[in-house]
């Protein structure tokens, strides 16, 4: 068993493996998918808006840290639309032909999904503002003075683009989404609802209590939640009979060192080092990155927006502070 707890929290999907555990658990309408009740009750009434008026929905651009359902959704998406979903990632169109390809091959009303859609490249880019706005792709065909450009019309399609980050999209990208939704951190209630249907999926028997239990340590974020659920499965077949309680759950998050508050090493590491080294004073990411030995863009991806919703940490124009709370759970004394 892997207990490298730093994967063991990371949001990203960790391999093929878990891949097809995530398939298995994605919910299939709107009515399965929990929480996110706004983005939710918004997406019905496009949805039925665009199925009356006979038309493709607007182009759609959802945002929020990994493991929050962006790529659950946009199936859901297509899927309560009756249309096809094509799937793709920034970093995979290379070209601005790649795209091409890509939007050619659309039938009317088709979902075509950009994962990252951040790192898309400005090539690549300039080809997909007319295709956004009026379902146009122009080429180029030939090279050097006989080149020319002749302008294909696209069937109506829908773009969701999906990104952890969208502060680094470009501007002219960004407004040609008419809808855009930042997907939220889940509540322990929402995330325990989440790990039930994920165990009654997986045929794992679990109570109530431990069901809470595995929530509340999971940040918010349910890719955590279905990992440590399948991880205290493992605890529970090893030392009992398989079922889940809450006695179990403890055991196996706290070996896990995953603690009451859901913090693993590194996000203890990081508030020790704001509170001891820093003195609680201000402190900039790249220091901050540099002293604990970690990507800056992990901290501000995996770690912070969990520490900040908690209450632990504080982003200021000055830099990041550690808060009163981080103080008591780490065991400092808070001074004023
Ligand atoms: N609202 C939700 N309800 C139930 N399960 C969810 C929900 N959102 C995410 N999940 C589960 O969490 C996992 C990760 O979701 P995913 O859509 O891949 O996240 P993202 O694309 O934002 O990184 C999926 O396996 C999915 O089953
Ligand atoms: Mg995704």
């Amino acid at each position: 068993m892997d207990l490298d707890e730093n994967r063991l929290i990371s949001p990203e999907l960790e391999d093929i493996g878990e891949e097809r555990l995530e398939n298995s658990l994605r919910p299939k309408t709107l009515d399965e998918y929990i929480g996110q009740n706004k983005v939710k009750e918004n997406m019905k009434v496009y949805i039925e808006a665009a199925k009356k008026r006979g038309e493709p929905l607007d182009h759609i651009l959802l945002y929020g840290p990994p493991g929050l359902g962006k790529t659950t959704l946009a199936n859901i998406i297509s899927n309560e639309m009756n249309s096809n979903i094509k799937i793709t990632s920034g970093p995979a169109i290379e070209k601005p032909g790649d795209l091409a390809a890509l939007l050619t091959n659309l039938a009317e009303f088709d979902v075509l999904f950009i994962d990252e859609i951040h790192r898309l490249n400005k090539s690549v880019e300039e080809i997909l503002y007319p295709a956004l706005e009026d379902y146009t792709l122009d080429i180029m065909i030939g090279k050097g003075p006989s080149a020319r450009s002749i302008r294909l019309d696209l069937p109506k399609f829908t773009l969701i683009g999906a990104t952890t980050k969208a502060g680094s999209l470009a501007t002219p990208l960004r407004d040609r989404f008419g809808i855009v939704h930042r997907l939220e951190l889940y509540n322990t209630e929402d995330l325990t609802t989440i790990v039930k249907r994920s165990a009654n999926i997986l045929d794992i028997t679990i109570d109530e209590t431990s069901a809470q239990e595995i929530a509340r340590r999971s940040r918010g974020t349910p890719r955590i939640a279905n990992r440590l659920l399948k991880r205290v499965r493992d605890y529970a077949l090893v030392l009992g009979d398989g079922n889940i309680n809450l006695k179990i759950t403890k055991h196996a998050l706290n070996k896990l060192e995953i603690d009451e508050m859901g913090l693993d090493e590194i996000d203890r590491k990081l508030l020790e080092t704001m509170i001891v080294k820093y003195g609680g004073r201000p402190v900039g990411i790249e220091t901050l990155a540099t002293t604990i030995g970690e990507e800056a863009e992990t901290i501000e991806d995996v770690y912070e927006p969990y520490l900040v919703q908690i209450g632990f940490l504080s982003r200021t124009l000055r830099g990041r502070i550690p808060l009163q709370p981080a103080y008591q759970h780490l065991g400092f004394e808070w001074k004023e």
